[in-house]
């Protein structure tokens, strides 16, 4: 009962708040591709404790649209793009997907969904073109699903996009068009969100430029102006960032769009995995990003405020590594929720991040090769290989944050990676003859590198997670919440 009336009382006050906040501020995306995943409770209040407004997510997880209920959080759902062809094949799919992962949210648990991205980067080259015809027709059946819902001026349908689907003919922002091979069926889909007023949604990597452009000036990445800048036209560029977003903007303009509304889906840089992947790059990048979007002067093409969100909120250690090795290694947060650097995203009093609550660690322990083993011990490398291709030796290798250990140090972080993310099982830590269990911490004095300790693995406990939200005191929480809006 008493947690009836809290949960009203600072809803009443978050949603004072959003009024004045709404589409302000930075958002987030909370991919959830990882071993050993915080409870959404828990992530909700950092994102809360974060003043984060707006999340992205890739699909649409139930306890996690649960608990962004009643918070006030702007939401944008995701259409996984292995559903695009049942829910562009059929309308009725379209229809059942919205009734559940869109209308059951907002109107039984007042979840702020505001978007539905129907698909996550479909156009990718690496899909070899297997999304392109069924985009258009999945986007076309949930905008017409969200208008029987009668959620269609709430929620918006968008696609997020890779930036890879326009390209410039002269290098400079202003030959921006749209790929040739995708041109007819993305001025399709653009003319659509044009005809139904939603936003064209574009995910930038200043860092992929770096990482696979060894002659990428590292300064034209960053928003500190140090770079010399590129002159279109008279217009300086002393930024990819903005380079490329008006890139967009004249692709939209060249096809007669210039007006559509852009969202940066996704916008970041990781910390390891790569040389270029660090704390030092990470933190001057976001925080770079942050300056530059909070003082509202846009690009050149677009003056006016950047709706951004943040890739991403925490780190995720099931993340293929196709791309790279970095990764596994985008979050602001880590796998625990523990901030990996200051950024101030001008929403909290401490002028920083905030970290998660009342996080629950498995015991103080860890595997490492035993002292008596032989590095030449032929069962070491096999172990090393098995471990690393079933946990994590992202932060191994030239550059990284590990990347400085010795043979034994490296061994010790394979053995532990999989200790942990298999819950510190004893026979987790049982590679032939090599390995031991110890309660000394190994991590080394290497400045960077950590053998962390995993956190307990998170079920959904409905009995915990739901008494909170029986509602005996119903009526009381409305009339609390009109009351305080009216004050
Ligand atoms: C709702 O979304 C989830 C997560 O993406 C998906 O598994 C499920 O099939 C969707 N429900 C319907 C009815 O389409
Ligand atoms: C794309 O094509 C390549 C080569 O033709 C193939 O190796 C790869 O598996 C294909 N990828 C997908 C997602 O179909
Ligand atoms: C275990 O390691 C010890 C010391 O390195 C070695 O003498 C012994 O032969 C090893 N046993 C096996 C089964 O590999
Ligand atoms: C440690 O492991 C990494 C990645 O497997 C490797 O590149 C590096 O050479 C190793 N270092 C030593 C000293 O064995």
């Amino acid at each position: 009962m008493g947690c009836s009336i809290r949960v009203s009382i600072s809803l009443g006050i978050v949603c004072l708040f959003s009024m004045w906040w709404c589409g302000k501020g930075i958002g987030v995306n909370w991919g959830i591709q990882a071993s050993h995943q915080l409870p959404p409770e828990t992530v909700v209040r950092m994102l809360r404790e974060n003043g984060v407004q707006k999340v992205k997510l890739f699909d649409a997880d139930y306890a996690i649209l649960k608990a962004l209920g009643k918070t006030g959080i702007e939401v944008m759902v995701g259409i996984p793009n292995d559903m695009l062809a049942s829910v562009g094949g059929s309308t009725k799919a379209a229809e059942k997907w919205v009734a559940k992962n869109v209308s059951e949210h907002i109107s039984s648990n007042n979840v702020n969904i505001r978007y539905v991205a129907v698909g996550n980067e479909p156009f990718l080259e690496t899909y070899n073109g297997s999304y392109i015809q069924i985009t258009l027709p999945a986007l076309y059946n949930i905008h017409s699903a969200l208008i029987k819902a009668g959620l269609d001026s709430q929620v918006k349908v968008t696609v997020p996009l890779n930036a890879d689907v326009y390209a410039s003919s002269n290098d400079f922002p202003s030959g921006g068009d749209f790929r040739t091979d995708i041109f007819q069926p993305m001025l399709k889909i653009v003319k659509f969100l044009n005809d139904i007023n939603s936003p064209f949604t574009v995910n930038i990597y200043p860092f992929i430029s770096l990482y696979t452009d060894p002659n990428f000036p590292v300064e034209y990445a960053f928003f500190d102006g140090n770079a010399s800048p590129i002159n279109d036209g008279g217009t300086l560029y002393y930024n990819m960032f903005d380079a490329n977003l008006d890139t967009l903007t004249h692709a939209l303009q060249k096809n007669g769009f210039g007006n559509l509304p852009v969202i940066v889906g996704e916008i970041g840089w990781p910390t390891d995995g790569d040389r270029n992947a660090n704390i030092e790059y990470a933190r001057r990048f976001n925080q770079g990003l942050m300056t530059h979007i909070s003082g509202g002067v846009g690009t050149p093409m677009r003056p006016g405020p950047i709706d951004a969100y943040f890739f991403s909120l925490i780190d995720e250690d099931e993340k293929s590594i196709d791309p790279g090795n970095f990764e596994r290694h985008w979050g602001i947060f880590y796998f625990d929720g523990q901030a990996k650097y200051p950024l101030n995203l001008g929403t909290t009093n401490s002028g920083t991040l905030v970290p998660a609550k009342d996080v629950h660690y498995l015991e103080k322990k860890w595997c490492v090769m035993k002292p008596s083993a032989r590095l030449d011990d032929p069962q070491v490398q096999p172990s090393v290989s098995y471990a690393c291709g079933l946990a994590d030796c992202t932060s191994l290798g030239y550059g990284t944050s590990c990347g400085n250990l010795d043979a034994r140090g490296n061994i010790s972080y394979a053995f532990n990676s999989y200790f942990q993310k298999n819950n510190q099982l004893e026979v987790a830590c049982k590679f032939p003859n090599v390995s031991m269990i110890t309660k000394t911490d190994p991590t080394p004095t290497v400045a960077s590198c950590r053998f962390p300790v995993m956190i307990q693995p998170y079920y959904e406990s409905a009995g915990l997670r739901f008494w909170c939200e029986q509602k005996p005191l119903g009526l009381v929480s409305v009339l609390v919440l009109i009351l305080l809006t009216i004050l």
